[in-house]
């Protein structure tokens, strides 16, 4: 049976090279541990097999990063409940009425996947695209 635990899993690296993700710096993981604003981890037994986070300023504006779940994992909705429980966590923080902004920058070819969580595509005819700016010191 898969359980969730709202933390950062111990080893985000572990993680990312399972999915063929280049690795996060110390610095960077110090800082993913400390700032993430929810985090999921995905366990079978004490194993390890699923984690997301989110970041943001924990009112508004909520960026969910980090999705992965271990490839002989995958395909047995891991991935749909740990962003339907993180999504709760994010509007438990709501008042009523009030609207809040989920955002994410899907892989290529996992739009799909967000989209039946019900995220939309950008850009539309309303909105225009999501961008990126990856910068090296
Ligand atoms: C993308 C990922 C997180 C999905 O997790 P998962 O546990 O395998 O997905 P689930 O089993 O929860 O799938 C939920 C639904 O999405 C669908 N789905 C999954 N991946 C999909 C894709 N790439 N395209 C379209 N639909 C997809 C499933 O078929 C399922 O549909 P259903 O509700 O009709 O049964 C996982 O495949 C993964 O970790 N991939 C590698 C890392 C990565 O790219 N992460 C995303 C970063 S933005």
């Amino acid at each position: 049976m898969i359980t969730y635990e709202y933390r950062i899993p111990k080893d985000i690296n572990s993680f990312r090279r399972s999915v063929g993700w280049y690795e996060l710096s110390e610095r960077q993981l110090t800082a993913a541990k400390n700032n993430s604003v929810f985090a999921i981890t995905a366990l079978d037994g004490e194993k390890e097999v699923g984690s997301a986070r989110v970041v943001g300023d924990g009112g508004y504006q909520f960026f969910i990063s980090d999705v992965i779940v271990r490839p002989e994992y995958q395909g047995m909705g891991i991935g749909r409940e740990m962003l339907n429980r993180l999504m709760n966590c994010a509007l438990s923080v709501a008042d009523d009425g009030e609207t809040i902004m989920v955002n994410l920058m899907s892989a290529k070819d996992k739009e799909g996947f967000y989209e039946k969580l019900g995220f939309m595509k950008r850009p539309n005819d309303e909105r225009g695209c999501g961008m990126t700016l990856f910068l090296t010191k």
